[in-house]
C-alpha cells in the first residue's frame, strides 16, 4: 500500500515509477592491453525515486563499480549517467563535487571515517563542509534509530567496526540526501544490529520517500529491499521484485551452480 502511494506521489506516469538515476550502455574498463578489465559492460538500469534497491552478484561483478559510477564517484569510460534530469557524466569536477555534495549519500564498503574527529563530527561532516546546519530532530532520529546516542564524542578508533559502520550509515542519512548509496552497509554488523539499521533504511524510504540502492551479499537483507538486481561479469543478468529472502538464496545457488560447471 504505502508502496502504491508512494508511486502515486511521486509522479510515476502509468503506473511507471519516477527515475533517481539512470545509467545506459554504461561501460567501465580498467587498464589496457593484456590487462584491461571490463568491470561494467552495457549496462543499462533505472533506479527509481522512492524506492529501496538491492544490487547482487558474485565478488568482482560489479556492484561496487556501478554504484561508485552511478553516484558520480568514478568516471565512465563510455555510454551515460543521468541523476535526476542532469547528465553526470561529462560534468566538470566542481559541479560534479556539488552535486555528490548537495544530492547524495554514500555509504562506503570501508567506512573512510575521518580518525581525528568524533562521531558527531563525522556525522555532520559533509554538511558542515556545504555550509548546512543539520535539522536537529532529524540527527537525533538518526542517531537513536542507529544505536549511537552514548557514543557521540568517541573517534573511529574508540569504536567497534559495527559502531564505525553505523556512523557511516548515519552520516549518509543526516543530510537527507535525495538518493542513498550503501556498499554493504550492514556488512559489519550482527545480525540484530544490521536488522536495526535495515528497518531503519527501510522505514525511510516507506515514510519520507527516501530513494536508497544497497549493495549486499546477504539475502535477508536484500529481502528489505523492493527489488534485486542481479550483476554477473559487469552485466545485469536478472531481477526481481519484492524478494523474499529464500527467493534470492534459490536465484543465488543457480548463479554457484553456474559457476561452477562453466
Ligand atoms: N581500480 C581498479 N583497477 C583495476 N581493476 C579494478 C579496479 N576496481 C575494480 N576493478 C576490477 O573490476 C571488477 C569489478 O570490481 P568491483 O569492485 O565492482 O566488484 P564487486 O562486485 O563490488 O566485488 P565485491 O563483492 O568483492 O566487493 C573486478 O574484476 C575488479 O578486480
Ligand atoms: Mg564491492
Amino acid at each position: 500500500m504505502t508502496t502504491a502511494m508512494t508511486e502515486t506521489r511521486q509522479g510515476g506516469t502509468g503506473g511507471h515509477p519516477a527515475v533517481a538515476a539512470r545509467a545506459r550502455e554504461v561501460v567501465k574498463a580498467y587498464g589496457s592491453g593484456e590487462t584491461r578489465v571490463v568491470a561494467l559492460d552495457r549496462v543499462d538500469v533505472d533506479i527509481h525515486r522512492g524506492r529501496f534497491t538491492a544490487i547482487m552478484g558474485p565478488s568482482g561483478s560489479g556492484k561496487s563499480t556501478l554504484m561508485h559510477c552511478l553516484a558520480g564517484l568514478d568516471t565512465v569510460t563510455s555510454g551515460h549517467i543521468h541523476l535526476d534530469d542532469t547528465e553526470i557524466t561529462g560534468l566538470k569536477d566542481k559541479k560534479l563535487t556539488q552535486l555528490r555534495r548537495d544530492k547524495i549519500g554514500f555509504i562506503f564498503q570501508a567506512f573512510n571515517l575521518l580518525p581525528t574527529l568524533n562521531a558527531l563530527e563525522n556525522i555532520t561532516l559533509p554538511m558542515d563542509i556545504a555550509g548546512r546546519k543539520p535539522d536537529a530532530q532529524w540527527l537525533a532520529r538518526v542517531v537513536e534509530t542507529v544505536g549511537l546516542a552514548g557514543r557521540l564524542k568517541h573517534r573511529p578508533t574508540e569504536l567497534s567496526g559495527g559502531q564505525q559502520q553505523r556512523v557511516a550509515v548515519a552520516r549518509a542519512l543526516a543530510s537527507r540526501p535525495q538518493i542513498i548509496f550503501g556498499d554493504e552497509p550492514t556488512g559489519n554488523l550482527d545480525s540484530r544490529a544490521g536488522a536495526e539499521v535495515l528497518g531503519f533504511l527501510r522505514q525511510s524510504v516507506d515514510e519520507l520517500g527516501q530513494t536508497m540502492v544497497m549493495v549486499t551479499h546477504d539475502p535477508v537483507a536484500a529481502s528489505y529491499a523492493d527489488r534485486v538486481i542481479f550483476l554477473a561479469d559487469g552485466r545485469i543478468v536478472d531481477e526481481m521484485a519484492n524478494p523474499s529472502a529464500d527467493q534470492v538464496l534459490d536465484r543465488m545457488k543457480d548463479f554457484d551452480a553456474r559457476g561452477r560447471t562453466s
